[in-house]
């Protein structure tokens, strides 16, 4: 026992003279004699060893070698601080600091806040539905019945465990859910992520990004749609851009277009990239079908409206003029680290 003593009056003696120059010295101290694995804790452990009768004289004896090295960890703690803060006084403030990394939103978010941006402008809502979506709301409530042949235009990923259930191929599924909480007149727009099963390459992926958008009021015209985008393609692309509609077909729409830009490239004369035609195709839109309202509870005889949708990785890439689509996927921060500021 007397060894223990002896033992505990060297480690006193230890304490007392231990030096701290700084902060970290003083933490030192206290990983070495208090931490979990420090010498108080090994001492206390010596307890077990103590024999019975002299327990509680060793524990007095303990206890009062621990708070002796408590309260010498205090004293070096406070004096160290104020080192510190010496330190701190003698520093030279107008050193640049530490570069910190900044990270930048993707481009494709970018592109899609400033879409929705200028739609709520025009009083737009954003609407938002799931990803996984039933055969009804994707298709057949669109006007797309089983076996109707422009279901093969979206080559759709199904789910194996319940052949009713797909990834969405577009957000016109949330148009849908819109129209059926019955409320209107509806003015949403749908960004949203969307899935079709096609072979990856510079110009398709298995998946990309939407913003669809659905006007559904009394008296609504082909003129509104019209102007509505135009309004939309001057917001994004700039004042000197001209647009032009050409004929097309879907099943929910009727009449239907697709919506051309005038080619920011080369402003319409002929290049590579509107393919020497002067004109980008940006999105397609029509009038809302009679079916798709009335399978959606909207009476068709009081009620029309427009519907519209664009890929935002199409926009993104004349925006920037960036030629490969994979690259919005491969996360490679010297293509992300360019577009740090909105657009
Ligand atoms: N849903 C169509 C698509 O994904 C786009 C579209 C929406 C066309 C609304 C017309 C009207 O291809």
């Amino acid at each position: 026992m007397d060894d223990l003593l002896v033992k505990i009056n060297n480690f006193k003696t230890e304490i007392k003279d231990f030096v701290a120059q700084n902060s970290d010295d003083a933490e030192a101290f206290r990983i070495k004699y208090l931490g979990t694995k420090g010498l108080v804790k090994d001492v206390m452990g010596e307890m077990k060893n103590v024999a019975v009768d002299k327990k509680r004289e060793f524990g007095q004896v303990m206890n009062e070698f621990k708070l002796f090295a408590e309260a010498r960890y205090e004293e070096l703690k406070a004096a160290t601080s104020t080192a510190t803060s010496a330190a701190i006084d003698e520093a030279d403030l107008s050193l640049p600091a530490d570069t910190l990394p900044l990270g930048s939103r993707h481009p494709i978010s970018l592109v899609r806040n400033r879409i929705v941006a200028i739609f709520q402008r025009l009083g737009f809502a954003v609407a938002e539905g799931p990803e996984i979506e039933d055969d009804w709301h994707n298709f057949t409530a669109l006007n797309l019945p089983a076996n109707h042949p422009a279901r093969d235009m979206q080559d759709t990923f199904y789910i194996n465990q319940n052949p009713d259930w797909l990834l969405r191929t577009h957000t016109s599924s949330v148009q849908v859910r819109e129209m059926q909480k019955g409320k209107l007149p509806i003015r949403i727009i749908c960004p949203g992520r969307v899935y079709r099963n096609e072979t990856i390459s510079a110009r398709a992926h298995c998946f990309f990004h939407q913003v669809e958008g659905l006007y559904i009021a009394e008296n609504v015209s082909f003129a509104d749609l019209k102007q509505t985008l135009y309004f939309f393609v001057q917001e994004m692309f700039g004042k000197e851009v001209k647009v032009r509609f050409r004929p097309s077909y879907f099943p929910f729409t009727e009449p239907s277009a697709e919506m051309d830009i005038s080619c920011l490239i080369c402003g319409g004369t002929g290049c590579n990239v509107c393919k020497h035609t002067g004109w980008v195709e940006i999105l397609g839109c029509g009038m809302a079908h009679p079916n798709l309202l009335e399978n959606c509870g909207i009476d068709s005889n009081k009620y029309t409206g427009f519907a519209f949708g664009m890929g935002v990785e199409r926009i993104t890439m004349l925006k920037y003029q960036i030629k490969d689509l994979r690259l919005f996927s491969e996360n490679d921060v010297r293509f992300l680290k360019q577009f740090t500021s909105a657009v």
